[in-house]
């Protein structure tokens, strides 16, 4: 145990840790000998035959497939639909001609994911499982499937796999929109890159994330996590984990629909952590943020370089606007992580969860 975790005082301050080096891994492990990102034809040639692709996940690696739906989605211009593994099964959504589907799931266990993926077989339709552990079931079980790379995940609380899963559909993104003409230039393994300096330059300053989380966060009895568009998706995430480990009920929401029911929650010192990456809804994101802080929010703000304004609490470097899911989150992790230490916590079991839940 003590030799697995290092010099890190938990699993989940390693994981976090090491996310720089799991999108080097990625970035290589993806790459081929002419140095391209590349996939197999198989997986290829069947995304590309299908007219709409569905990602099916639970918890963390849902989470990461809102992302993944803005990346291919932007990149490679296919509609997706994202669905929770434990609805697909019972709410099954219309499906055209030609889907593909697409299984996030760390562990490749998680039983209601497998459940819809049994579905899906019965069906007949392509499948491709994005897991963390070689040999899982779900890596079996679908048509094709795709590795994270991100190294054992011990830790409960999903970190590292949540920006392993992101690296990977960006990738597949990528691939995809070079074969079916929607990308013209390859510009990722760059841009991710950037993306693993600018994690490790977070990872590198954690004394102001630390002092906020002790002092603002780890005294409340609920606070909320708002954005729009990635940033909202980077929300359910944050406030996931800040939920998980800290057990302070937090909420991630569409910074714009608090007006409409939500705001009456806010008391004085509520803390509100309002997520700022993207450059076309910065400022509404911010007046939304200021609502509350009319009504007595303590707003603390998470904003990218250039984006930023002189009292931002935390600044993120600058990566490309479609990747800031993978450097704005770690702020989050951070905060929960703080948070749940502060509070006596065991950060890497907290209470009533499973790292997987196969049943
Ligand atoms: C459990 C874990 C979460 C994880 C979820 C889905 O609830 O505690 O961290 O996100 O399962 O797991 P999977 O292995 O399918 O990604």
């Amino acid at each position: 145990d003590a030799i697995e975790k290092g010099e890190f005082p938990s699993y989940l301050a390693k994981e976090i840790s090491e996310q720089p080096s799991v999108i080097r891994k990625i970035v290589q492990k993806y790459q081929n000998d002419k140095g391209e990102l590349s996939l197999s034809p198989d997986i290829t040639d069947s995304i590309l035959d299908s007219d709409r692709i569905y990602i099916v996940a639970a918890g963390t690696s849902y989470n990461a497939g809102l992302v993944g739906k803005n990346l291919i989605e932007t990149i490679a211009r296919i509609p997706v639909e994202v669905h929770v593994s434990s609805e697909f099964a019972y709410h099954t959504p219309l499906i055209p001609k030609k889907p593909f589907f697409l299984f996030l799931s760390q562990s490749g266990e998680t039983a209601d994911t497998r459940q819809a993926l049994a579905l899906v077989n019965e069906w007949e339709y392509p499948s491709l499982s994005l897991t963390n552990v070689p040999g899982s079931a779900m890596t079996r079980e679908a048509s094709f499937n795709l590795s994270l790379h991100a190294g054992p995940e011990i830790s409960v609380p999903s970190t590292k796999s949540y920006t392993a899963h992101i690296a990977v559909l960006a990738i597949l993104s990528e691939v995809i929109g070079l074969k079916n003409g929607s990308l013209k230039e390859a510009f990722l393994i760059e841009e991710l890159e950037t993306v693993a300096d600018a994690m490790q330059r977070i990872l590198d300053h954690t004394e102001a994330i630390e002092q906020l989380s002790t002092e603002v966060l780890s005294y409340s009895s609920h606070a909320f996590y708002l954005g729009r568009g990635l940033d909202y998706f980077v929300a359910l995430e944050a406030a996931m984990k800040l939920k998980g480990i800290s057990y302070i009920p937090t909420e991630g929401f569409p910074a714009g629909e608090m007006k409409h029911g939500t705001i009456a929650l806010i008391e004085e010192g509520t803390p509100v952590i309002g997520l700022v990456t993207e450059e076309p809804v910065a400022r509404r994101t911010r007046n939304n943020l200021q609502e509350t802080k009319t009504r007595g929010a303590h707003v603390l703000t998470i904003a990218m370089e250039g984006l930023d304004q002189p009292d931002d609490n935390v600044v993120i470097p600058k990566v490309n606007p479609l990747l800031s899911p993978l450097v704005s989150v770690i702020p989050t992790q951070l905060l929960a992580y703080y948070c749940g230490l502060h509070r006596g916590n065991d950060v890497d079991k907290p209470r009533n969860l499973a790292k997987s839940v196969t049943v």
